[in-house]
């Protein structure tokens, strides 16, 4: 799979703070404190966001352990954090390497949307045998909405969700419906699970990162091809204009879980 842009994640990362449920992230949070000296793994770390919303909120000095495969992004977060955090490459998909001693939490944000069904089962079982909660932030479920709409709008969706379901480094993705599967197995393992919307709003102020986000959709829908491509650029044309000129509004839904055994 291609790598994610740090630049992008950037952009993205007030609007995720935003986004991320507060409950469940205070459910997280309270989570460790019956630990003395809890551990946390973040998986797919990217450059540390989860690390950068949880750690200013927690009560007692904690572990974070980063881990990713990118080198590039660890890369970041040792620039951005020195030694404030533990960084490990690695490859998710080798679950059972994954550096779970010690680890009280696990937390990952916008990443089981890019996972398999197979992928979800085998983590949450391999969590599960060794009793750590579970805290999943900004799973793309299939939504968007725009201020101002267009006649292409629901066509754009349908592709560009059946886009999201195209294999992103864990076997063929569930993307909008990973969160529920990710819900669903973590019950079956003996979780108690809560799930709470989390959307994205981007805003007239955040013109930039609405441009990215709509390249992307771009992108993909064109990879998809069941869409005529001169329909394409009369919705992206009109999609950019009302970015530049009205600041329009556009929603992206997300779903947090947080779950405990
Ligand atoms: C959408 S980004 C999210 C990054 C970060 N959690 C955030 O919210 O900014 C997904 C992250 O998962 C990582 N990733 C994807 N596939 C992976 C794999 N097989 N093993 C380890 N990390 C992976 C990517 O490198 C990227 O950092």
């Amino acid at each position: 799979m291609s790598g994610f842009d740090r630049d992008w994640l950037a952009l993205r990362e007030p609007v995720d703070l935003r986004a991320r449920d507060a409950d469940l992230l205070g459910a997280a949070i309270q989570s460790l404190e019956s630990a003395s000296a809890p551990t946390i793994l973040d998986i797919g770390c990217g450059t540390g966001s989860t690390f950068r919303a949880i750690s200013p909120r927690l009560r007692k000095p904690a572990h974070f352990r980063l881990f990713d495969h990118d080198q590039r992004l660890l890369d970041e977060a040792r620039r951005l954090h020195g030694d404030a955090v533990e960084l490990i490459q690695g490859d998710l998909n080798e679950i059972g390497e994954l550096p779970l001693t010690d680890v009280n939490l696990v937390t990952a944000s916008a990443l089981f949307d890019l996972c398999s069904e197979q992928f979800i089962r085998r983590f949450v079982a391999h969590v599960a045998q060794r009793g750590a909660s579970l805290y999943a932030a900004l799973n793309y479920d299939g939504r968007i909405r725009w201020s101002k709409s267009h006649p292409l709008d629901e066509a754009v969706l349908a592709s560009f969700n059946a886009h999201q379901l195209s294999d992103k480094g864990f076997g063929f993705s569930l993307g909008p419906r990973a969160w529920e599967t990710l819900a669903g197995s973590l019950r079956e393992n003996g979780y108690t699970v809560r799930t709470a919307e989390s959307p994205w709003t981007m805003a007239a102020d955040h013109r930039d990162l609405q441009r990215l986000f709509l390249d992307g959709v771009v992108r993909a829908i064109h990879e998809y091809g069941q869409l005529d491509e001169n329909e394409i650029r009369d919705w992206a044309d009109f999609r950019r204009k009302m970015i530049d000129r009205e600041g329009s509004l556009c929603q992206v839904g997300h779903q947090d879980i947080f779950a405990i055994r």
